[in-house]
């Protein structure tokens, strides 16, 4: 029988097929506009449109699983979660458990108080209550200023118990990342709550989290995340929550 012939070569790289391959994504739902729940319980937000975008270019698909905060990363040593997609900062320490893509977002800490508080930088928190999400960089910011066990350092379990307690005189400050603490102000303006800033506050970037020495999904992940920045759709992803281009 005549040799088979050579199959063509590929024109241009397509796009991989999809592998059926579904990652489940554990995110702590309570982050607006990063994640949140909609009415119909389906998770949506900023986060989730990147990560979907992401999996669009490297042909898997995700499957977003609302995960308190408390514990969320061990869910990736448990093999209960693929990836931890939840407003994660990357951090030295983290680093040492996780593993974690290439920055998506750059963030830092931001001051909410009432609008008639004094509070006019960090400095200020000293002799105040202030509450922060348990286990957060928010978390370590304000116990570097008034000590690990602070009695005046109040944690919950979500940011949403923080700002309500803020908004009944349980805290007299919150400290959380500026995209939520703005995003709260702008939708709840009864609360009358305003920012304040400090210049000390270092930058911070958000990373998608895997689980230690999965080098097969953070490279697929960095991937996707390199072709939806090269072209423009994070940009367009980031306009849409955010107004402007990054
Ligand atoms: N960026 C902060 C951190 O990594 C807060 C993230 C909280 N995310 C959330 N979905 N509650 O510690």
């Amino acid at each position: 029988p005549a040799p088979a012939p050579a199959a063509a070569a590929p024109a241009a790289a397509p796009a991989p097929a999809p592998t059926g391959k579904v990652y489940v994504v554990g995110t702590d739902a309570a982050y607006a506009p990063f994640e949140s729940q909609n009415a119909a319980g389906e998770v949506e937000g900023f986060d989730v449109e990147v990560v979907k975008a992401i999996a669009g270019k490297g042909g898997f698909e995700v499957k977003f699983v609302n995960t308190p905060w408390e514990g969320i990363f061990k869910t990736l040593d448990t093999g209960e979660r693929d990836m931890v997609v939840s407003a994660v900062t990357i951090t030295d320490e983290r680093k040492q458990t996780m593993d974690f893509s290439q920055p998506y977002f750059n963030a830092f800490q931001l001051i909410a108080v009432k609008a008639d508080s004094k509070v006019a930088k960090f400095d200020d928190l000293k002799p105040l209550k202030v509450g922060v999400q348990n286990g957060t960089t928010g978390d370590e910011v304000v116990q570097k200023l008034l000590g690990k066990t602070s009695a005046n350092i109040k944690r919950f379990e979500s940011t949403p118990l923080a700002l309500k307690e803020l908004e009944n005189g349980g805290v007299e400050a919150v400290v959380d990342d500026n995209g939520v603490v703005q995003h709260y102000i702008q939708n709840n303006p009864n609360a009358k709550f305003k920012s304040v800033t400090d210049a000390g506050f270092t930058p911070e970037q958000y990373g998608i989290a895997v689980k230690k020495g999965n080098a097969e999904l953070l490279a697929k992940i960095n991937g996707g995340l390199a072709a939806i920045k090269a072209d423009g759709s994070y940009d367009a992803i980031h306009m849409k929550f955010f107004g402007t281009k990054p």
